[in-house]
């Protein structure tokens, strides 16, 4: 039952595969109702692609709105509707492109414009499949309905229906899907209620490309409230900060008269809504003097949601608010007696949530959403007792981005551990003695070798090569920038040439932080040499353009190579090569390199191999270079990505090597079956429950090997790195082994002859010195 618990925690459930790839519209569906069969157009606004609904229905009859309201303001897509006017019951049916994440925004829009020449307002319901959910009302011609629900996809379409009342006939004028990858969102269907970008100016919109989920904000002015804005970009911060546009909180608000405080109300309509939740978005985005502060604690309904708020120059935060179903939602957002300056509010979301009947429904004894500090959001059963707490009221769901400084203690000014408030202390208990009973069966007996290598301090060999590179240099190298090759959470990723050598130059995102040690840090890096790690060759470090330049991989990263699209296939030793080198250049980092580098975002994606399959780590460094602390075991930023995240990490906000060798479990799953760390089609989702449910039923582990190889491997060997892996994802550290020692035992999964055959090369297994980290203090 508590190891139960420990494995829902690794429900860190959600794909959030780096941000940026949502960026064009991929996965999106654009539906003109109505409009004339197979036209197809694109919106000059926003670029988005329409398209006629003729074969997503088969019923209904195309119509024009009435002259008088097809105004040159009005947007193409309400220029036509299909109505209904036959059966009771009409669907729409789309199918969905395959997406990394299931979760799905589904928007219909309705205008009626007279467009039957009766001018009496209809009134109908909305279904979503055999789902209530709500009905369809108008206030006159010319308003524009919305309803928007966020859903998860249980099954490969979606069926949109409109349902005739007796009270007018149905139409509808658009459909949008749009997916999120950001499936930060609660996990019941939520309907939106209202998006507002604070201070944004009457009568503007925002949605895509500015939003990349298209989600449409409007403006929110009311009287005394002062509008701010700076023309400063305000970081994205992360995983966790929603998506939410950089431009929506470059606009807030303050109260007119500084010393007072904001408030927000809204009237609920109690049509049966089972919760409701309010996302607020808080940016600062005045550059405060030194001595004047901007502190303030969020209410909700009178219930103290969150002290002390205090954000750093153009950091972001997101709180969230669950609440039970009320008839007003009121919040207050009050300074603090430490305060000199007004509170701030820069966008407000409110849902309701809506009991759907899918076939997914959990099994739901209490669910706890915690996000935490540029983390992860924990979701999973807890027993009752907790439940019971975490119901009964607000529930804080916490999301703050790429902000070192942030904290909500009155110290706020220096650098302390941030306080998650509610919860965690009773969850790290849980954790903590879930992970005392964890039994590990198989625990390792694990010959330590350790060597007792004295570490110089020369790990670093002098390059007398050219390292600093210009910006206009890094624009000839990548030919102007000419070919994308990847992105990633740091930024793009260029093509680029010096010399006869190939180059892939990545891009730093603008960032405020970090720069002053860039210089330094990537100094060192570039003197950094293992052959298990991605050579940087040199880096840019100019005004705000910040690029770093790496050897090129001609054989991309492993996430791709082991995806069932790849072309090529990894066979049982290259799969294990590639692990032993990974697993090596870990260990360098961790021993070799003083004082010594903890990677803290290992995934397949930051495995690249090169021409020969031989696997190099990247963005070494990467993580701590921004985090701008000298100390790697203590971290105010949780780094990661959600499926190799370290939950012993998450929870203390203690960083150590421990929390690589966790990911490095995780990594080396994935492996061996050939499954994403997280794959949203499965029931048991996390590759570590997935697996730990098959294995520990019968000890076998050919249900668990990629079936790709089609049973073409060593089952000793591969068995062994199974029980290696479940040992390296322990919940708690002290239960890891280091990896030296993953290392060493990994050396040992190659079958005795394989070993052998070491020297005429099918197998590159290192010597012991090199697993030490000595002797790789090379080149
Ligand atoms: C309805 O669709 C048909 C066929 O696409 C088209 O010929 C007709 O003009 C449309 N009517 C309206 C009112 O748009
Ligand atoms: C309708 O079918 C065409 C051709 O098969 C396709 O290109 C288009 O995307 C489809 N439209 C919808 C809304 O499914
Ligand atoms: C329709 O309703 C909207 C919103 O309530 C209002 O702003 C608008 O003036 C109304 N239009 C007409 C023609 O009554
Ligand atoms: C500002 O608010 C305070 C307290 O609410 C009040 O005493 C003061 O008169 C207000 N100032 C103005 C200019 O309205
Ligand atoms: C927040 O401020 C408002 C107005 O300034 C005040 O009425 C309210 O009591 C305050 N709330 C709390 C919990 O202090
Ligand atoms: C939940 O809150 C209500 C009202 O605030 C209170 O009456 C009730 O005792 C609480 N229940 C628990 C289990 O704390
Ligand atoms: C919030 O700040 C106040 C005053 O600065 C302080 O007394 C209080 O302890 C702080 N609360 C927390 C939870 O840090």
């Amino acid at each position: 039952m508590v190891k139960h618990f420990v494995l829902a925690i690794y429900l860190l459930c959600f794909t959030l595969e780096t941000l940026v790839h949502a960026q064009d519209q991929s996965g999106f569906i654009s539906i003109d109702c109505g409009v004339v069969d197979e036209e197809s157009y694109k919106d000059e606004s926003t670029s988005i692609e329409y398209s006629s609904d003729g074969n997503a229905t088969d019923s209904g009859i195309n119509r024009s709105i009435s002259s008088e309201y097809m105004v040159k303001s009005l947007e193409r897509r309400f220029w036509n509707v299909r109505s209904f006017p036959e059966g009771t019951r009409n669907c729409y049916t789309l199918y969905l492109p395959r997406m990394n994440s299931n979760v799905r925004l589904i928007r219909a829009r309705f205008m009626y414009g007279n467009y039957d020449g009766k001018d009496s307002l209809p009134k109908f319901d909305l279904y979503l499949g055999p789902n209530f959910w709500d009905s369809v009302e108008f206030q006159n011609a010319s308003t524009v309905t919305t309803k928007e629900i966020v859903h998860v996809a249980t099954s490969d379409y979606i069926q949109t229906c409109l349902v005739n009342t007796n009270e007018g006939t149905p139409f509808i004028s658009t459909l949008e899907i749009r997916v999120l990858n950001d499936a930060n969102y609660v996990s019941d269907s939520i309907q939106l209620l209202q998006r507002f970008d604070v201070a944004l100016q009457e009568g503007q919109i925002v949605r895509y490309p500015d939003d990349i989920y298209d989600r449409i904000w409007s403006p929110y002015n009311p009287e005394g409230w002062k509008k701010i804005s700076t023309s400063l970009a305000v970081p994205n911060g992360g995983l966790f900060s929603y998506g939410v546009p950089s431009i929506v909180l470059k606009t807030a608000a303050t109260p007119e008269n500084a010393s007072d405080n904001l408030e927000f109300s809204y009237q609920l309509s109690n049509n049966g809504a089972v919760k409701f939740y309010v996302y607020m978005y808080f940016a600062e985005i005045e550059n405060l003097a030194a001595d004047v502060t901007r502190e303030f604690d969020v209410y909700v309904n009178g219930r103290l949601l969150q002290n002390n708020v205090s954000l750093p120059f153009l950091t972001r935060v997101t709180l969230i608010s669950e609440t039970p179903p009320q008839t007003m939602l009121q919040i207050w957002i009050n300074r603090t007696n430490k305060a000199t300056m007004a509170p701030i509010l820069n966008g407000i979301e409110v849902y309701e949530g809506k009991t759907l009947d899918l076939p997914e429904t959990h099994q739901d004894d209490g669910t706890y959403y915690i996000t935490n500090v540029g983390g992860n959001k924990l979701s999973g059963s807890i027993p009752s007792k907790l439940s019971e707490r975490t119901r009964n009221g607000s529930l804080i769901i916490l999301s703050l981005g790429g902000n070192p400084d942030l904290c909500f203690s009155s110290s706020c000014h220096k650098r302390n551990r941030i306080v998650i408030p509610l919860l965690v202390t009773a969850l790290a208990a849980l954790v903590l003695s879930a992970a005392l009973s964890f039994i590990c069966r198989r625990r390792l007996q694990v010959v330590m070798n350790r060597h007792k290598v004295s570490f110089l301090n020369n790990t670093v060999s002098v390059d007398s090569k050219k390292q600093e590179f210009s910006y206009s240099e890094v624009q000839s190298i990548t030919n102007n920038f000419e070919r994308v090759v990847g992105k990633g959470g740091f930024g793009t990723v260029y093509h680029g040439c010096i010399g006869e050598t190939q180059v892939a130059v990545k891009m730093l995102s603008a960032s405020t932080q970090g720069y002053q040690q860039f210089q330094t840090e990537a100094n060192i890096l570039t003197r950094v040499h293992h052959k298990c790690l991605t050579p940087l060759i040199g880096y840019c470090n100019e005004g705000n353009r910040t690029a770093l330049i790496y050897e090129y991989m001609t054989n991309g990263d492993l996430s791709d190579k082991l995806s069932g699209e790849s072309q090529t296939f990894l066979d049982w030793k290259q799969r294990l090569q590639i692990a032993l080198d990974t697993a090596i250049g870990l260990e360098y980092l961790h021993n070799g390199c003083k004082p010594p580098i903890v990677h803290r975002d290992v995934k397949t994606r930051n495995i690249l191999l090169n021409e020969n399959l031989r696997a190099k780590i990247s963005d070494f460094g990467l993580s701590r270079m921004f985090s701008d602390e000298g100390d790697t075991h203590v971290s105010t930023v949780i780094a990661g990505t959600p499926g190799y995240l370290d939950p012993e990490y998450y929870i203390t906000n203690r960083l150590n090597e421990k929390s690589d060798v966790f990911s490095f479990g995780v990594v080396l799953l994935e492996i061996m079956t050939g499954r994403r760390a997280i794959s949203k089609s499965s029931e048991k989702s996390h590759i570590i429950k997935w697996v730990s449910s098959i294995v520990e039923g019968d000890g076998e582990i050919d249900g668990v090997m990629d079936g790709r190889l089609e049973g073409d491997y060593d089952s000793e060997g591969a068995k062994k790195v199974i029980d290696l892996a479940m040992v390296c994802v322990a919940p708690s550290s002290v239960n890891r082994p280091t990896m030296s020692e993953v290392a060493m035992e990994l050396k040992l999964c190659f079958p005795i002859g394989e070993l052998r055959s070491a020297s005429t090369g099918s197998i590159e297994v290192p010597s012991i010195n090199e697993i030490s980290g000595f002797s790789s203090l090379e080149r």
